[in-house]
């Protein structure tokens, strides 16, 4: 199963997914059967790395995001991964725009895996990444359970 996680720039949100699911895979002994990656749908923050407060609210929860850098989604990203999956509504439509009609049924929010439907708390503006954090977790567990069960 290849996923890939979607946000504006890709050193906030989808990075936290990333890392978040590769943990909770890992728990699970299941890392050989994923392979999980994020991306931006924006130019903006390209080769930038995981933005320190986002690394940091990671780090508290015990996890590492050494290395990620930011890229943008391709069109291949549309044919290659099995689930292409956003932050938020506007990411939706970034993806639409690069991946076409070929990707919709692979396209989902992360909320989606929730009881609480939407978009994921966004931290650029509210300086909160432990909300983000607390959203991005609830998804992942979501997410991992429509997937195992
Ligand atoms: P992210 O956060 O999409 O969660 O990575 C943002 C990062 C950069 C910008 C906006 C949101 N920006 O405008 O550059």
């Amino acid at each position: 199963m290849k996923i890939l996680f979607v946000c504006l720039g890709n050193i906030c949100r989808s990075p936290m997914a990333e890392f978040i699911m590769k943990d909770l895979v890992a728990q699970q002994g299941l890392s050989d059967q994923f392979e999980i990656a994020s991306a931006a749908t924006s130019r903006e923050e390209e080769g930038n790395p995981v933005y320190p407060p986002a690394r940091r609210t990671l780090a508290e929860h015990g996890i590492r995001c050494d290395g990620k850098t930011s890229r943008q989604i391709t069109a291949q990203d549309g044919e290659y991964y099995d689930l292409l999956i956003g932050m938020d509504e506007s990411n939706l439509r970034g993806m639409k725009r690069v991946f076409g009609e070929k990707a919709a049924h692979k396209v989902r929010l992360l909320m989606d895996y929730t009881d609480r439907p939407g978009n994921v708390a966004d931290p650029w503006y509210t300086d909160d990444f432990e909300t983000t954090w607390q959203d991005v977790l609830e998804g992942c567990r979501g997410l991992l359970c429509a997937l195992t069960k």
